[in-house]
């Protein structure tokens, strides 16, 4: 059965942590967007649930949905937020930000109550770094900072990581974020200790976030053919 599927079965599994009344951070990328839809359904027939979105990109499926919004400055609380992820292992550490928006991924899911992860089989590994890690950074002095990036993900005991530039399509302009950033797509093999290379990564001045989610994710739920597999830690 395809992916496609798998998506769909772990999005709609994932409604079931919807109360009526909550404020729900929506994540970013193709699952994320699925729930954001199914989420939509629910809301036109009497749900009531205010939405955060972590992308301009989901605001715009949210709004198309029919799911009020409010900005996130004016949220007392983020009840449940429910993200994809481009690998998760067996201690729900996860990468994020395939499609470039880990910054306020991150923030929303670290200001939730609960982040539930939405996922098809394929992205779940034995060991993170298989998924190039995205790594956000001020434009300034990026080349001065991707050359650090490298440093410490050496230093984090990746052997040959190789940092480069994430452009547009064309492959001539840089992509940029939401919020006005670079990414560097790191290719590390594998990664063998993730805590090390957060802390290593963190330490760097031009880094404004990075793609392991580490203790964050307290529900994965598994999109498979015979249907949606929930783990709870
Ligand atoms: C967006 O920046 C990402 O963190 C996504 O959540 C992640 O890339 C998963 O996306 P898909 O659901 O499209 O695979």
């Amino acid at each position: 059965m395809s992916t496609s599927h798998q998506k769909t079965s772990a999005a709609v599994a994932a409604l079931k942590y919807v109360q009526d009344g909550m404020v729900l951070g929506l994540g970013s990328g193709s699952t994320a967007e699925i729930f954001v839809r199914k989420l939509g359904e629910r809301v036109a027939q009497g749900l009531s649930v205010k939405g955060v979105p972590t992308s301009e990109r989901t605001a715009e499926v949210a709004r198309e949905a029919g799911i009020p919004l409010i900005p996130v400055d004016q949220a007392d609380c983020l009840h449940v937020t429910v993200d994809g992820a481009d690998e998760v292992d067996g201690k729900f550490q996860l990468i994020k930000g395939g499609g470039g928006c880990l910054l306020r991924e991150k923030i929303i899911a670290h200001a939730s109550d609960l982040m539930v992860v939405i996922i098809d089989e394929t992205k779940l590994v034995g060991a993170l770094g298989e998924f190039p890690l995205p790594v956000e950074v001020d434009p300034f002095a990026f080349t001065i900072t991707a050359k650090k990036v490298f440093d410490a993900l050496r230093s984090a005991g990746i052997e040959r990581p190789d940092v480069q530039l994430r452009r547009k399509g064309d492959g001539l302009e840089p992509f940029i974020t939401d919020g006005g950033n670079y990414i560097l797509d790191c290719a590390c093999g594998m990664i063998p200790d993730a805590p090390s290379a957060d802390r290593a990564l963190k330490a760097i001045p031009g880094v404004m976030e990075h793609g392991l989610f580490l203790g964050l994710a307290r529900v994965v739920i598994v999109g498979e053919d015979s249907g949606a597999r929930v783990m709870e830690l």
